[in-house]
């Protein structure tokens, strides 16, 4: 539900790059923004028809430039509404 949605700053999810940690060893999640809605796409990468290694390149970044280069015609709210962690906000919309 709503309520459950995080506030994500641009440097959260430039930490959230599907790589490791580097203070504890394991897998980060890799999340990506897609106007404005945040999205761990770690479940949908094997899934990806583009490959896992062009869906990682929006790894940790706003993805929506390289989806409508590439894809404009899909529907990424309705296959990755599962996946929606939260919204998109600036530094200063952080909570404290
Ligand atoms: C193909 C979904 C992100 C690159 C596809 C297709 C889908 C899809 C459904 C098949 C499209 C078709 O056959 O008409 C998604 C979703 C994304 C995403 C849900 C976001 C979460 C990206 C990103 C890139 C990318 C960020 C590039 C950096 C590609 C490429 C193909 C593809 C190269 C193959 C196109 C082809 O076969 O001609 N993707 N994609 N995708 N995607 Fe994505």
């Amino acid at each position: 539900g709503v309520s459950s949605l995080v506030r994500v700053t641009p440097s959260m999810l430039k930490f959230m790059n599907g790589r490791k940690d580097k203070e504890t060893g394991k897998m980060k999640d890799a999340w990506s923004a897609y106007q404005g809605k945040v999205y761990n796409i770690s479940p949908y990468l094997p899934y990806h028809p583009g490959g896992e290694g062009e869906l990682r390149r929006a790894a940790g970044k706003d993805g929506t430039k390289l989806f409508m280069e590439v894809h404009p015609w899909v529907n990424w709210e309705n296959m990755l509404g599962e996946c929606m962690v939260g919204i998109l906000v600036t530094e200063e919309q952080a909570p404290a």
